[in-house]
């Protein structure tokens, strides 16, 4: 099925298509599309994503909703990393442009016919911190390590301002995240792996470069290009975004099924958390896919898990206990927590965050208190 291209772009479709399905006879206006896909049932719908781009998205949400096995492909003049995201967000599959990607076009049609719903895209998590330090890199590393024991799991390293899992997982990096992201536009799953150094626990991992000679700034295109291409390839994606929110580390979570939005307890940390939040909020990103984690935790600090749930109006998913000398002591042997001391209060903690990833939230056990009203700092409001 077509849906609100002109002319020239169903002549385009057509060429391109001749060969591998069975073409309607012209385009569709959006008020008429619905009822003929539930009479007609199509394998693909092609949807014009150029003037009318509010309409297509609202269309192709209600179109996902339901027909879920649908193909649903959005087709625009030029690529535009918001509308993509936008469109795969609403549940477009593909986003293509012709004549540039007539053969994108080709196989998304071809696979929608051979296998109507049969792919599986991995679970992408964005780790972020609420300030550099908290400890983004020790849960990525380890929470991937634990989840790689039965699942295939790949770690990104996005923090371009000192991304150091290779360092804390102690792996010799074969290519590095920025050498596959200058080739994003033709990475497949093959040439990801041949890329990625694997740590013993199985974890997969694309890091930054040893040395950082300049300071590039990732094109987000790209960061979405090798995060689609991992979330083929992977049960588990995860993405250490460090603690600065640039253009390409904001798409990243944008595009996370889960964010996990890390804090030590202490006042500065605490309120640069709270700034995180406002800042995934004016994102577009939804409160309900952010677990806020307390790492370093210990029995008596200054700052409360409930004077945190309080003044972040968000509950508390999970805490990590601080423990410095085990953690440091894997760090300078390049060995996980648990290989140092597997009975640590801190391995056992990471362990249990696997959870976090399959549980629903609303049934979660709730730690503390719950987010009650009133505050504890003047120096931000409640929202
Ligand atoms: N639970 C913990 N207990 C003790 N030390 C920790 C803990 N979590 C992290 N650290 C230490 O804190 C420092 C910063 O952690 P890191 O994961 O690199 O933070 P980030 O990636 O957010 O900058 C490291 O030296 C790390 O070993
Ligand atoms: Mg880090």
């Amino acid at each position: 099925m077509l849906v609100g291209l002109n002319n020239e772009s169903v002549g385009m479709v057509k060429e391109v298509l001749a060969a591998e399905a069975v073409l309607p006879q012209s385009s569709l206006p959006f008020g008429d599309a619905l009822v003929e896909a539930r009479h007609s049932r199509p394998d693909a719908t092609i949807v014009s994503l150029g003037e009318a781009q509010d309409a297509a998205l609202e269309f192709g949400q209600q179109l996902h909703r339901e027909f879920p096995d649908m193909t649903l492909i959005a087709m625009a003049r030029a690529s535009d990393a918001q509308a993509i995201l936008a469109a795969m967000r609403v549940g477009y599959k593909e986003f293509v442009t012709l004549p540039d990607d007539a053969q994108r076009l080709r196989d998304a049609v071809h696979a929608s016919t051979a296998s109507a719903g049969s792919e599986e895209k991995g679970l992408v998590i964005a780790t972020v911190g609420s300030k550099g330090g908290v400890g983004v890199t020790t849960i990525t590393t380890h929470l991937a390590a634990e989840l790689a024991a039965i699942h295939r799991v790949t770690l990104l390293d996005l923090d371009f301002s000192m991304g150091d899992a290779a360092s804390i997982l102690d792996v010799t990096i074969k290519d590095s995240i920025v050498d596959v992201l200058s080739r994003s536009d033709r990475l497949d799953e093959r040439s990801y792996t041949a890329s990625i150094a694997t740590h013993r626990s199985k974890v997969h991992v694309l890091a930054q470069p040893n040395t950082v000679d300049s300071l590039t700034e990732a094109d987000p295109d790209d960061v979405f290009n090798v995060i689609n291409v991992a979330a083929a390839g992977y049960q588990y994606v995860l993405l250490d975004v460090g603690s600065q929110v640039t253009p390409a580390t904001g798409l990243a979570l944008q595009v996370a099924d889960i964010i996990l939005l890390v804090t030590t307890p202490d006042v500065i940390a605490v309120r640069d958390a709270f700034r995180r939040l406002k800042l995934l909020q004016a994102m577009g990103v939804e409160k309900d896919r952010v677990r806020l984690i307390v790492n370093r935790h210990r029995p008596k600090t200054f700052v409360s898990l409930s004077d945190i749930q309080t003044n972040l109006g968000l509950q508390v998913s999970a805490t990590v206990a601080e423990d410095a000398k085990t953690v440091e002591q894997a760090t300078n042997e390049g060995k996980l927590i648990r290989e140092v001391n597997r009975k640590s209060d801190t391995a056992r903690n990471i362990a249990s965050l696997v959870a976090l990833l399959t549980e629903d939230q609303e049934d979660a056990e709730p730690l503390g208190d719950p987010p009650s009203k009133g505050g504890l700092f003047g120096w931000f409001g409640r929202g």
